[in-house]
């Protein structure tokens, strides 16, 4: 089928996408849009954009659908090793210690736009393997790709997914199966997936951390800078948020301090 998208269609199809997700799509990706208005009609049986158009604005169910549709879903597991150091070696010995002080043992973790999963699954890993006796984690893992979401759930990956995962890890918290790798229900049951767009509030509270990489990128300045605000209310008083490694909350209206390790750099609530 062929498609024409005007440039009227392009500015509706991407206000509309921007009002509902923070999803900022620019002249440079316009192809990627319309590549993928092209799959949705064709499933939802429309050969225009104008009567797509309508529908969206009336049918939730397909505006999610579309919303899945255009989001980049690439991830994979222990990805940033960096990332993963600076949790290891420093975020969490520095939560344990202050959790400590106040009596606390569990640690609260957000994995916002989680896509399939691997993110959540490589932080539980590290957890189950470095925490110290007494302290436990439970880590929420959202995102707005249903799709994504299911994958993430089901914790199957095929062959080709498990690169990256070192052996031990791959040993202790996984059952090869045909064609792919189980993740254990150990590690299953500290993580709950959920569906949550990051242009809504998220009702958090209280949190330890939050991992939100390469999310960000996808949304245009003042869309990042509502998301970064939500997050500082969703943290508790001594916190950290890590964002992806090439993006930055510089120039951001926001009170959460740039911090450097010899692992990598992230960003600290302290108000405690
Ligand atoms: C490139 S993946 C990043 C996955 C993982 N955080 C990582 O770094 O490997 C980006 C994810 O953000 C999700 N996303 C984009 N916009 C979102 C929004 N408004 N709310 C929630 N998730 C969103 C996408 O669905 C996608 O799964």
């Amino acid at each position: 089928m062929s498609l024409t998208m005007t440039d009227s269609d392009f500015e509706k199809m991407k206000s509309l996408i921007y009002e509902k997700s923070g999803i900022h799509f620019s002249e440079s990706n316009r192809p990627i849009l319309e590549s993928r208005l092209k799959e949705r009609l064709k499933i939802a049986n429309h050969d225009n954009i104008s009567d797509y158009y309508k529908l969206i604005t009336r049918d939730e169910e397909e505006m999610k659908i579309l919303l899945d549709s255009v989001t980049t879903n690439l991830t994979r597991f222990f990805r940033n090793t960096a990332h993963m150091q600076a949790f290891e070696y420093y975020i969490i010995p520095e939560i344990v210690e202050y959790k400590k002080k106040i009596r606390d043992n569990t640690i609260k973790i957000w994995s916002a736009g989680c896509s399939t999963g691997e993110e959540p699954y490589t932080l539980a890993m590290i957890l189950s393997e470095i925490l110290p006796s007494g302290f436990n984690f439970s880590i929420v893992a959202s995102d707005l790709s249903l799709k994504s979401l299911m994958t993430a759930k089901t914790g199957f990956y095929p062959d080709s997914r498990i690169t990256g995962v070192p052996d031990k890890y791959l040993a202790r918290y996984f059952e090869k199966t045909s064609g792919g790798y189980q993740i254990i229900d150990n590690i299953k049951k500290n993580i709950k997936f959920d569906y949550h767009n990051l242009k809504f509030d998220s009702g958090l509270k209280n949190l330890d951390i939050i991992f939100c990489r390469n999310v960000l990128i996808y949304f245009d300045d003042v869309a990042q800078e509502s998301v970064v605000n939500r997050f500082w209310s969703s943290l508790g008083g001594h916190a950290y948020l890590v964002i992806g490694h090439s993006e930055s909350l510089f120039g951001m209206k926001t009170n959460f301090k740039f911090h450097k390790t010899d692992w990598a750099t992230f960003y600290i609530k302290m108000t405690d």
